[in-house]
């Protein structure tokens, strides 16, 4: 059972750590972000403020990330698909494959072009901050806001869809699309 389930064709071990690491930081971004627009004031003694700065400074390192991300898929191609998915299903899965890199890029952006317009810096891991690109111009702000926000719930739906996609390959198809981006088990 072990051997069966390790020749299993997979992601290589970057691309699974990297795919792990960057969904854990977007859904932490993700919750932070939403939380702190829908539930937080800033009459609320100033701590919107302290969880905006927690949220870019999660968030900045999306954008250093998704490079290399993007650099190794190009070098270290993906394992084949199930080959009882039908050419429409697997047209669909590289699409949305192609939609999450470009939103993995496109948020992050956008949130920058908003923090940077409204006069505020964009800090990475409270260690540094990202040049600043754009000079704080409210007419700046008054479109990237809502695109940063419409972007990210976009992005969050994509992402819930995504996750079900894999538990359905899982439970339902029982193929190997979620394994491949598991890790192999230690042989005994
Ligand atoms: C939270 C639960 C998640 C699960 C269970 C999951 C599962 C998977 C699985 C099984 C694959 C391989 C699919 C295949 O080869 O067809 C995959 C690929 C991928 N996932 Fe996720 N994922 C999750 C979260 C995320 C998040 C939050 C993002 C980014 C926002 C993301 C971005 C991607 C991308 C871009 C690929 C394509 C990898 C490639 O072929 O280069 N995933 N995911």
């Amino acid at each position: 059972m072990t051997n069966q389930y390790n020749h299993i064709p997979r992601y290589t071990t970057t691309a699974r750590i990297l795919h792990w690491l960057m969904a854990a930081i977007f859904i932490v971004a993700w919750l932070i972000g939403f939380y702190s627009t829908e539930f937080m004031s800033y009459g609320d003694g100033g701590s919107r403020g302290a969880v905006i700065t927690l949220h870019k400074n999660i968030a900045s390192t999306i954008l250093f990330l998704v490079v290399i991300r993007i650099f190794w898929r190009y070098t270290h191609p993906a394992p084949a698909l199930p080959e009882n998915m039908s050419p429409l299903m697997q047209k669909m899965a590289h699409g949305a494959h192609h939609l999450l890199y470009l939103l993995l890029v496109l948020v992050p952006i956008s949130g920058c072009v908003f923090s940077w317009s409204a006069g505020h810096p964009v800090p990475v891991l409270y260690l540094f901050n990202i040049p600043q690109l754009v000079q704080a111009n409210p007419s700046i702000v008054a479109w990237a806001r809502p695109v940063h926000e419409w972007l990210a719930l976009f992005a969050g739906l994509v992402v819930v869809v995504h996750l079900l996609a894999a538990l359905k390959h899982h439970f339902i198809d029982k193929d190997s699309v979620l394994l491949s981006m598991l890790p192999e088990r230690k042989q005994r």
